[in-house]
């Protein structure tokens, strides 16, 4: 080959390359999970169909203000995780897009129910039951009693030890706000908020931060989902998982396809992946002990046992709806987060 002819092969070769790199499939994923957790399944798809992922976290709540204020100039194609409320409230609101996938016979019914609640336009991905974890050591070292109902959570030697998560951002929270509500009534609900805003220590943008700061010693009790307490215990952490005496709301960890999605196709083929026993399974890699959706998916000997725990009937389509959340939110805002500590 001469020299002219090889530098024509190279160029053609650096145009192909160009050409096929702005065709190349896409993926804008919007995550509510664990961050290990929503790696694993942008990287995971990627692995599966050769499209690129672009992935970023956020809580739920705040993926939900971020869905509503993109909502003129859509930039993601689908919402990956976080608490169902959010997503059912995207749904009301138009945030979201039917759709139904051929996995859906593979389904547990409540995740199908979520769907159908919704026009379609969410779907359950996994569930988890609410709790709190606490810190063996920093228990013992201020001689504290060890807790075992929500409302030992108010005793007064508690005051400063507690974290939870702002219900504004954090799906985690805003599901404790709910199931306060649901378990105890409004009235006696709000004021089991208030009671524990006195021993709050600090409220964290993100749900599971609470038992972060646990597992590192950095406050004694946090108010998470239960299976993000087991996971500090797994990895290591002195932290014990706790199912609150009185029961308990869970969550309905959904997905949603946005409004608006610019690469839809490859949204409904991360969706029908996503829904698939194969891309469950990654939780198991990824630190996460949920129950998954599809009825093949494998669940850790980990996981706690929702059969074993306490459930309220959690009204996901009360509690998701758009009134009840901003309705909720904003006397959280008004009534407990004002007042003094
Ligand atoms: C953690 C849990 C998930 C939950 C999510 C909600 O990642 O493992 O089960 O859906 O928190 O996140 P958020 O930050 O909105 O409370």
């Amino acid at each position: 080959m001469t020299r002219t002819n090889l530098m024509l092969c190279a160029s053609l070769a650096a145009l192909g390359f160009a050409a096929s790199a702005a065709n190349a499939d896409k993926l804008t994923l919007y995550c509510s999970a664990e961050e290990e957790w929503c790696q694993a399944m942008a990287r995971g798809f990627e692995d599966a169909t050769g499209i690129d992922v672009n992935m970023t976290r956020k809580s739920s709540g705040e993926t939900f203000a971020q869905l509503r204020a993109e909502a003129s100039n859509p930039k993601g194609d689908v919402w990956w995780g976080g608490t169902g409320d959010p997503h059912l409230q995207a749904a009301e609101e138009g945030l979201s897009q039917e759709y139904i996938s051929p996995m859906r016979d593979q389904l547990h019914p409540w995740a199908i129910a979520q769907a159908e609640s919704a026009g379609n336009k969410t779907i359950g991905i996994y569930s988890g039951a609410l709790g709190y974890g606490y810190n063996n050591d920093l228990l013992a070292a201020n001689n504290l009693p060890e807790p075992a109902c929500w409302k030992d959570l108010l005793k007064p030697e508690y005051k400063g030890h507690v974290q939870m998560a702002n219900p504004n951002s954090s799906g985690t929270a805003y599901t404790t706000l709910a199931s306060m509500v649901q378990l105890f009534g409004e009235d006696e609900g709000f004021e089991f908020m208030k009671g524990l805003h006195a021993n709050i220590n600090q409220y964290t943008k993100s749900g599971s931060a609470p038992i972060k700061a646990a597992g590192r010693g950095e406050t004694t009790i946090g108010i998470v989902f239960m299976h993000d307490a087991v996971a500090q215990a797994v990895a290591g952490f002195p932290v014990t998982v706790v199912a609150p005496c009185e029961g308990t709301g869970y969550e309905i960890g959904s997905m949603s396809i946005i409004e608006g999605a610019r690469n839809l196709e490859e949204a409904q083929k991360f969706y029908d992946w996503a829904l698939s026993a194969e891309a469950q399974n990654l939780a198991l890699e990824a630190n996460s002990y949920q129950l998954m959706s599809n009825v093949n998916a494998q669940s850790s000997d980990k996981a706690p046992d929702m059969s074993k725990i306490k459930l309220i009937d959690y009204d996901f389509v009360k509690y998701g709806s758009s009134d009840e959340r901003k309705r909720l939110l904003q006397k959280w805002d008004e009534e407990v987060s004002v007042l003094p500590q």
